[in-house]
């Protein structure tokens, strides 16, 4: 049986050794209770409840509008189908900006709540301390570095981070920051290859990479952009793995048509 197979339910520990025997990791996001079942079924480590509910869930331009509250009713759905995979929950924009007690607060909150077994905070060397504070309370935190897109309207786009030597070198020192405050993972979103596998081999904790190339200790992408439920959304990072969004076309067109064809519901379909 390999390491992946015995390991009955993913914890910071698992993670920890996968990255010591160099076994990729695999994330993916859920927001619904049917997704995440699936997901699990299929063997993913980690389930992210992510902000990005505020996009591809809530139809927003940005993370920034979702809610605690949001984030809390999802997550309790998805952690009702998930019996392997870590459930970790992006702490949405304003929950812990405004102070280290507030962040703390927000991320017990989170985990009185739900089921989940992780919070996830954007940001380095700014939120060490509000990290440092919750992972002395016990809770888990993932960091993300790069591109951290509730500071989308600081940054004026979503180009990659780290192209110039300043920016890296500030990525790297993020990076290193949320390790040294008990971070067990960090997420690099969107920076070149080379300066994500400085990152990988420099920090002792797994990377979860996205837009992060190949050395990444792991990959994480949006659930319903693998999908392919937004055709017109195609990053070069996002790989389509089906085409969904065509897939329920179809059905739906299919459906309109049978009803009105009479075809649905059949005498076998019917009382
Ligand atoms: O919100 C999200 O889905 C994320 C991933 C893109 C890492 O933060």
């Amino acid at each position: 049986m390999s390491t992946e197979q015995e390991i009955k339910r993913i914890t910071t520990k698992s993670l920890a050794l996968l990255k010591k025997k160099k076994i990729k990791i695999t994330a993916l996001t859920a927001y619904d209770f049917i997704t995440a079942k699936l997901l699990d079924n299929a063997g993913i480590d980690i389930i992210l409840v992510g902000d990005s509910l505020s996009n591809v869930f809530q139809g927003n331009e940005t993370t920034l509008p979702v809610t605690m509250d949001e984030m809390i009713y999802h997550t309790k759905s998805v952690a009702k189908g998930v019996n392997r995979a870590m459930v970790v929950v992006d702490m949405p924009f304003m929950s812990y900006q405004l102070s280290v007690d507030e962040g703390f607060r927000n991320a017990g909150r989170i985990m009185k709540e739900t089921s989940a077994s992780a919070v996830k905070l954007e940001g380095g060397q700014r939120v060490a301390e509000t990290i440092r504070k919750i992972t002395e309370a016990g809770i888990p935190v993932m960091g993300h570095v790069g591109l951290t897109p509730q500071s989308i309207h600081q940054f004026g786009s979503y180009r990659e981070r780290g192209r110039t030597k300043a920016e890296a070198d500030e990525i790297l020192n993020d990076a290193k920051a949320v390790e040294q405050a008990g971070a067990f993972c960090i997420v690099l979103e969107k920076i070149p290859a080379s300066l994500a596998k400085k990152i990988s081999t420099s920090v002792t904790v797994p990377t979860i990479g996205i837009g992060a190339g190949v050395y990444c200790d792991g990959q994480i992408l949006v659930t319903p952009d693998m999908l392919g439920l937004n055709m017109d959304f195609h990053p070069r990072f996002v790989r389509h793995y089906c085409k969904l969004a065509d897939t329920m076309t179809e059905a739906f067109k299919k459906y309109i048509e049978d009803i009105r064809d009479k075809k649905f519901p059949s005498p076998d379909e019917s009382y």
